[in-house]
């Protein structure tokens, strides 16, 4: 069952309204995924360049059952909640061993995306007919808010999704989490690690233009939704990483100098030549960064899992 709280169309209004009055231009990364985003984005997840989901898939494949050991501590019946659970390929992986332990369990799957909750839904009640599903249609941190408080609570943060918030605000995130969570709930959550800048480059860059074509949609829907008139192919994708800080970056650059009318805010807004507008952040953590955040949060680091390069990571992080 999917429980709407969806993102009405006053938030949408009213962040592109702020985001482009701002200086520097920037628009909130969760505005890339409307239907044909989500779309997008499954496409990037099989690219040859776009290692993140390949290398967590081999984490929790490898390590499904140890994972499921240390969600089912104790025996104790819990939720399992999962913060942007996107088509849920990774998450049956650490079903399958939940079900096949007869945990007691309810999966409660968090996404901004309708369209992905109810394609998950549809695609997990043929898969396991036993499975609880209990869906909410929300932002991450409304769904945080919203946990269950008399159940043991075992979360999903995979994907690097973090990554898409800039660090303090990662912290601080984690923080409101732990103060949900009680004394040995449980957290795991996927980081992409720091590596060879070359590769991180072309994940957000990729030769077929997907990416391209991902960052470019949010303009499209801008179009479709709030009756704006961008032209598309007079703005470009920028991607850039920073491998001091670990921060990739992605902006839309108007090619030229440009007025663009949004009929839904009754406004125009001006675009310099090569002016950008901020869409996304993807942040590399190193190991250090992720136990300072998790630990100061309250969070006690129970194990580290990698993929065979060390790209990327999941931690099991138990409630202090
Ligand atoms: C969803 N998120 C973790 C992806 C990332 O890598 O930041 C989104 C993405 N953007 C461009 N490529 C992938």
């Amino acid at each position: 069952m999917v429980h709407a709280h969806s993102i009405p169309q006053a938030d949408l209004t009213h962040a592109v309204a702020q985001g482009l009055a701002n200086d520097p231009k920037r628009l909130p990364s969760w505005m890339l995924y409307d239907e044909n985003g989500d779309r997008l984005f499954q496409e990037i997840m099989k690219l040859p360049e776009y290692y993140p989901t390949r290398c967590e898939f081999e984490i929790l494949k490898t390590h499904s059952r140890d994972l499921a050991r240390y969600f089912n501590e104790g025996r104790t019946p819990f939720t399992l909640i999962e913060l942007g659970a996107g088509d849920g390929t990774k998450t049956e992986l650490l079903i399958d061993p939940l079900l096949k332990s007869r945990s007691n369990f309810t999966y409660t799957p968090v996404d901004v995306s309708r369209n992905v909750l109810e394609a998950l839904g549809t695609r997990l009640r043929k898969k396991y007919p036993d499975l609880n599903v209990d869906a909410l249609n929300t932002t991450y941190h409304e769904a945080v808010r919203m946990l269950p408080d008399n159940r043991k609570k075992v979360l999903l943060f995979l994907g690097a999704n973090i990554g898409n918030m800039p660090v303090p605000e990662a912290g601080q995130f984690v923080h409101d989490i732990a103060r949900q969570m009680k004394r040995r709930d449980v957290m795991l959550i996927g980081f992409d690690l720091k590596k060879d800048p070359r590769i991180v480059q072309r994940a957000y860059d990729d030769a077929s233009g997907v990416t391209r074509a991902f960052n470019l949609n949010l303009l499209t829907r801008l179009n479709a939704e709030l009756g704006a008139e961008f032209d598309i192919a007079l703005f470009d994708h920028c991607p850039d990483y920073n491998p001091e800080s670990g921060t990739a970056a992605s902006y839309l650059v108007s090619l030229k100098d440009q007025d663009v009318l949004i009929r839904g805010l009754g406004k125009t807004f001006h675009f310099s030549q090569w002016e950008t507008i901020h869409t996304e952040i993807s942040q590399k953590y190193d190991l250090l960064m992720i136990e300072r955040m998790l630990t100061s949060a309250g969070f006690e680091i129970s194990d580290l899992f990698f993929d065979t390069n060390h790209y990327f990571c999941d931690v099991v992080a138990m409630k202090q």
